[in-house]
């Protein structure tokens, strides 16, 4: 329906669309733009796709449109906030498993005629494809498991793991080799589906190895992988425009797993490997006899502290997710503005389930993009904070990651709001984090507990201020 030129320039067009996306989403006040720099260029990628490449069984293209759309539609729709990295890594599986399909239907495909070199060159795209693929899909389902509670985020760490990898590696190689020979002289269907089966168990062992603390690289690291399978994908349909996207979001995905390492003081490799961070126990911290007194606080007290102070800090985490507490949030922070009060917020890099999480929430409720910091940029300004406000967060202001060598946390940097005058913890209960271990901080002598749900009780400090 539209000729070769107009599909090629449609592609560049937008290839420039998502470059420009990625841009504006690296910072929060241009975000909303880059979202609609990647809408138009999916628009235009979608339509030269259908238009000029696609020329038949548009009735099958139509159906799976229009089911695939509206399973995206209703998802999107009902999905709760905190239930976004689920959503992402369930998404991130569909990615790998698109690409296993697309690998097998390729290796089948009866008009598909390669000779030579090119046939040998294609088998390997199909089977790297189909590898990467694979790897993405079990470890997102794996993933999305953990991140949704149905299985326990305790590591599973197999003895001899290490050589356990290493076999399977051995293996992929090994049927890689296999299934180039065979497929050159008419065969390869079958190494091609044992090696499937080894890339699917060591995306599960990978996973499953990697424990609670560490899973923000794990989504980040799928986000990558899911990114190579696509262009895994491109390769094989000779798709130029998947090849660029699919890159663009694998490199991206990697620089961000950096990011997240680096936030957790982890070495990649290290994560790779598996084996950190307990998830959902209580490991206690020193036991419970040194811990001491915990000092509950209630919302018109705190209110009180809050109207005579000069510089607040707000570190918010998952909790305040859960609550939905932002908007509560904004119109205290208006509040105590109003008063002449110095309000920030810090702003860790792990903070909640997923990367930016509490900067999307604070950007909906409308706080001011100039007053929220990152953790390195508040870090040492808390010993002139007046109150420090900790919403639903625990494992980023745990002492325990630089005190105590042996916590399953340690060495990851934290916000050290313990050095404040007064820290008051908004939290429901004495319950661990993420990483399930207990926090000193709860029973500093400078801490106050305010208990309950975070919205109920900011909703109460608000209306006695
Ligand atoms: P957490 O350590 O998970 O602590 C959140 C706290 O919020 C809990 O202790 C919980 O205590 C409290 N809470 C839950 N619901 C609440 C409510 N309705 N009202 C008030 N409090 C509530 O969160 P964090 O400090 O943000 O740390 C993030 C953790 O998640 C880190 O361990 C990080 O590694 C991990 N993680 C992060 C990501 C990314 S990419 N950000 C991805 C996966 C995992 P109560 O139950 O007592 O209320």
């Amino acid at each position: 329906m539209i000729g070769a030129g107009i599909v090629t320039m449609s592609y560049i067009a937008a290839t420039v669309l998502f470059i420009l996306a990625l841009g504006g989403l690296s910072n929060p006040e241009t975000a909303r733009r880059g979202n609609w720099y990647g809408i138009a260029g999916m628009t235009i990628a979608l339509l030269a796709t259908i238009l000029g490449v696609v020329t038949q069984q548009y009735v099958i293209l139509l159906v799976a449109l229009l089911i695939g759309g509206s399973i995206g539609l209703v998802l999107a729709r009902r999905v709760q906030m905190t239930q976004m990295p689920e959503l992402v890594a369930i998404l991130h599986s569909l990615v790998g498993l698109a690409a296993v399909m697309v690998g097998f239907a390729s290796f089948m495909d009866p008009d598909a005629h390669f000779e030579g070199i090119e046939h040998t060159i294609h088998d390997i795209e199909i089977y790297v494809g189909i590898l990467i693929g694979a790897v993405t899909f079990s470890g997102s389902v794996i993933a999305f498991g953990k991140l949704s509670g149905r299985i326990g985020g305790k590591p599973m760490t197999l003895p001899g793991r290490h050589l356990f990898n290493l076999g399977l590696l051995i293996g992929a190689i090994w049927f890689g080799r296999e299934f180039v020979l065979q497929s050159a002289a008419g065969g390869g269907l079958e190494p091609l589906m044992i090696m499937t089966a080894i890339a699917l168990l060591f995306g599960i062992h990978m996973v499953m190895a990697i424990g609670g603390a560490d899973m923000p690289v794990v989504v980040s690291m799928l986000n990558s992988y899911s990114g190579w399978a696509a262009a895994a994908t491109g390769f094989m349909l000779s798709n130029d425009l998947l090849i660029v996207t699919g890159a663009l979001v694998g490199s991206s995905g990697a620089i961000l797993s950096y990011i997240m390492c680096r936030a957790m003081n982890r070495k990649f490799l290290a994560v790779i490997a598996g084996g950190f961070g307990t998830g959902g126990g209580t490991v206690a911290s020193g036991g419970d006899a040194e811990q001491g007194e915990v000092v509950p606080i209630e919302a018109h007290e705190m209110a009180a502290l809050l109207a005579h102070a000069k510089e607040v800090m707000i570190v918010p985490g998952y909790g305040m997710a859960v609550a939905q507490a932002q908007h509560i949030v904004n119109e205290i922070t208006g509040a105590l503005r109003a008063k002449g009060i110095n309000v920030r917020f810090g702003i860790h890099p792990v903070a909640g389930r997923m990367p930016g999480h509490m900067n999307v929430l604070l950007a909906e409720a409308r706080v001011p993009y100039d007053i929220v910091f990152e953790m390195d940029e508040v870090n040492e300004d808390f010993p002139d904070v007046d109150v420090t406000i900790v919403i639903g967060a625990n494992d980023i202001v745990n002492p325990s990651a630089q005190e105590e060598p042996d916590s399953p946390i340690a060495g990851m940097p934290v916000l050290e709001v313990w050095k404040g005058k007064i820290t008051i913890v908004m939290k429901r209960s004495m319950a661990t984090g993420y990483a399930g271990v207990q926090n000193p901080l709860f029973f500093k002598e400078n801490t106050r507990m305010l208990f309950g749900d975070a919205k109920d009780s900011l909703d109460a400090v608000f209306k006695a201020l």
